[in-house]
């Protein structure tokens, strides 16, 4: 694995990420979520992005169609065309029915025009992490980078922010954990990671000082509870990823 010399770093991040847009109040993942977010007073915004079966980055959490969609089946297996068809807002409430799967490019565009920012979650389907790493940050060093607010990415996947720093090393990068691991700081190092996004019931206050003393910006998700996110706020946690950005005041 070719080492990065460089780690490049996201513009300062402000107190609350809306967390798939507004999971809370649009369906995640749509640009209806992204507009709810803009509505909330929401400057940056994460949301999931995986790859259609002819290669085409579109923003879903799920491997399959089920939850999020009126479509059956694998993602990997659905064509842009196929996944196009499918109403991604109905199964949300029927204010939000005739929404659709939004296209990297298109969720790019509509946060550029309202001076918004990305945290691109790669979230690869099985078998593809290489791919997806390297297809998203492609897609986004071709065309988004020159944003006010530039996006960054970020995955579970090792091997996905690997092919997403040898394809456009000057993306910044953070990591996603889901457990503290103990080798967290050879692991950031290794890919160049500016950023370590964990999930909030793991997080205390001397493994967040542990990680900024060593020189990383601290993320956690999901933080519902306007408590729990003053208090990792207090640590040093720079965001929260939230699914109700109006119930945590500084945004
Ligand atoms: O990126 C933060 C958070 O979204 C990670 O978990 O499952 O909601 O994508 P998940
Ligand atoms: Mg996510």
């Amino acid at each position: 694995m070719p080492s990065t010399t460089t780690t490049p770093s996201p513009p300062p991040l402000r107190p609350v990420t809306g967390h798939r847009g507004a999971k809370g109040h649009a369906p995640e993942n749509t640009i209806a979520g992204l507009r709810k977010a803009h509505e909330l007073g929401v400057v940056w915004v994460e949301f999931d992005v995986k790859l259609t079966s002819d290669g085409v980055p579109v923003l879903m959490h799920d491997d399959t169609l089920k939850r999020t969609t009126d479509g059956r089946g694998d993602v990997a297996t659905k064509t842009l065309s196929d996944i196009r068809a499918l109403d991604a807002g109905r199964w949300f409430s029927p204010d939000f029915a005739g929404e659709r799967v939004p296209t990297l490019d298109e969720a790019m565009e509509f946060l550029a025009k309202r001076g918004m920012g990305a945290n691109v979650e790669i979230k690869p389907c099985p078998g593809r992490d290489a791919e997806t790493g390297a297809t998203v940050a492609r897609a986004l060093a071709a065309r988004w980078m020159g944003m006010a607010l530039p996006p960054f990415v970020s995955s579970f996947s090792a091997e996905a922010v690997a092919a997403a720093r040898d394809a456009a090393p000057e993306i910044p990068r953070g990591l996603l954990a889901e457990k503290f691991p103990a080798d967290w700081r050879a692991q950031l190092e290794a890919l160049g990671c500016a950023t370590f996004h964990l999930d909030q019931r793991r997080v205390t206050d001397e493994r967040v000082r542990a990680a900024r003393e060593a020189g990383f910006r601290v993320l956690a998700y999901t933080v519902n509870e306007a408590a729990r996110a003053r208090a990792l706020l207090d640590w040093g946690i720079e965001s929260v990823f939230t699914d109700y950005p109006e119930r945590i005041a500084a945004r």
